[in-house]
């Protein structure tokens, strides 16, 4: 028997290593066992009891690339039997190199299992961390506590990393910590539960914004449930109100059931307060998105599941702002994550431009539509709603400072700019903003959705498309 000891838990670049050196070696997967010895110099093979076998003459073996993709997942599971697993199946994938296509396969449908619960645990991290105010040298600091599943945080840091990059923040987990200081992430220890603040002053507002996204007609128990499963329901703000809401949601369904749908409120709307005052005090956009979830500035507020604020790198050099967010974004809370953002999307990249590198928005940030039978259709919104949404818009650009801003179709434009101006004059040429930052009009993607003509269709997205890549190229560099 050879016993591998590999140096790290996650430790996929030594996992393959000693794998090619088995498969060199014919060694089969009954004559090894893996562990794994934290943080110690890789001694691959220190405990084995038997010498190896010298490498046999052999074709070079190919590992299909899925196998790669797979492995570099499952390496994340807590199973101690993960390697084990991964050196079968890639020594069965010698004989049989069609074998990842058998999800029927035990060995595949087992891996493909774990690869699963890795995926669906980073998406819970990503949805369940909620971060509270802390205070570090008298600098504000956001702390927050976590319990992945598996050994997922190292994968998981960048993506923190990007979504609060103005934030200074620890993830405090049982067996590993992360920390952004601003500048670099680093990791530590393990640490406990009592460690991490549990309450703070921006709670209140989580819980006022969660009671009104909570909309009773669609309240679907066990659906909840699956998504939010109630171990992480302690870390959250908002679970003190999850049963009383769910006790009463009943009761809200019928009365909304007996009120039907609401119409738009025909008298003007006082902005609120919260969002008429633009402080000259810059805040952190975390703090300000979850000032904009209690938004009641206009009446789209309330058929709307939630405020979809704006997202992406804090300090980004180009911010894109669109019009407002579509049915999908609504459900989602993530703006341009529908058809409209997928088509966003792709011109992104035909444009040689970095979603992670923007910071995008809506000027609008909650969804008007008219019900349809089960559908909703998309409402243009009114310029008195463009203007009751523009404080957030202006204090979305005071505290992330773009360089330039893309204003993408007339409700775009006329928020960025404060003034009506027509989308086809005023495209592609620099117009000056808010405190004189460069403004750049462009089509909305929608637009272009909707075009019936294939070659208009083509025409308009190539010069969408040539109006990103300006917009990348004028702030590179
Ligand atoms: N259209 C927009 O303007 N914004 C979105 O977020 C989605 C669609």
């Amino acid at each position: 028997m050879h016993a591998v000891v590999l140096p790290g838990e996650t430790d996929f670049a030594g996992f393959r290593a000693v794998a090619r050196d088995l498969l060199a070696r014919a060694v089969p997967p009954e004559r090894v066992s893996f562990s794994v010895k934290g943080g110690e110099a890789p001694d691959l093979f220190a405990g084995a009891a038997e010498p190896l076998p010298p490498p046999v003459p052999a074709a070079p073996l190919a590992v299909p690339r899925g196998f790669l993709t797979l492995a570099e997942t499952v390496v994340l599971h807590r199973d101690p039997e993960r390697f084990a697993r991964l050196y079968r199946l890639v020594w069965r994938l010698r004989a049989e190199p069609q074998l990842m296509r058998v999800a029927v396969d035990p060995d595949v449908a087992e891996l493909e299992a774990m690869a699963k619960a890795v995926r669906r645990d980073v998406h819970k991290m990503r949805a369940f961390v909620r971060f509270r105010r802390s205070e570090l040298s008298g600098e504000p600091w956001f702390v927050a506590w976590f319990e992945p599943d598996h050994r997922i945080v190292a994968a998981n840091a960048p993506f923190f990393m990007r979504r609060f990059a103005s934030m200074r923040w620890s993830i405090l987990m049982p067996d590993a910590a992360v920390h952004w200081d601003g500048e670099g992430l680093a990791f530590g220890p393990g640490s406990r539960r009592a460690d991490a603040p549990t309450d703070d002053a921006l709670e209140a507002l989580w819980r006022g914004y969660y009671s009104s996204i909570f909309n009773p007609a669609r309240l679907k128990v066990g659906a909840m449930r699956a998504e939010m499963p109630e171990k992480y329901w302690r870390n959250l703000p908002e679970a003190p109100l999850i049963r009383p809401l769910i006790a009463a949601a009943q009761r809200r369904s019928e009365a909304m059931v007996e009120t039907g749908p609401s119409a738009p409120n025909p008298r003007p709307h006082r902005p609120h307060a919260a969002a008429a005052a633009v402080p000259a005090e810059a805040g952190t956009l975390y703090a300000l998105a979850a000032e904009a979830a209690g938004c009641r500035a206009c009446p789209l507020w309330e058929p709307a599941t939630q405020t979809v604020f704006g997202e992406g790198r804090a300090q980004a050099a180009l911010m894109v702002v669109g019009e407002q967010p579509g049915d999908q974004e609504d459900i989602a809370g993530r703006p341009f994550v529908g058809p409209a953002g997928q088509l966003f999307d792709r011109a992104l990249e035909e444009a040689g431009v970095d979603r992670d590198g923007l910071y995008v928005t809506n000027a609008v940030k909650h969804f008007k539509f008219v019900p349809r039978g089960k559908r909703r259709i998309h409402q243009k919104p009114a310029t008195g709603e463009v203007r009751a949404c523009q404080p957030w818009l202006k204090r979305e650009i005071a505290l992330v400072r773009p360089r330039l801003i893309l204003a993408m179709g007339a409700t775009a434009a006329l928020s960025v700019l404060g003034r009506p101006v027509p989308v086809g004059q005023s495209r592609g040429r620099v117009i000056e903003g808010p405190n004189g930052t460069a403004v750049l009009v462009t089509v909305h993607p929608s637009h272009l959705l909707r075009l019936p003509d294939a070659a208009a269709k083509a025409a308009e997205y190539a010069a969408f498309v040539d109006d990103l890549r300006l917009a990348g190229e004028m702030v590179s560099g």
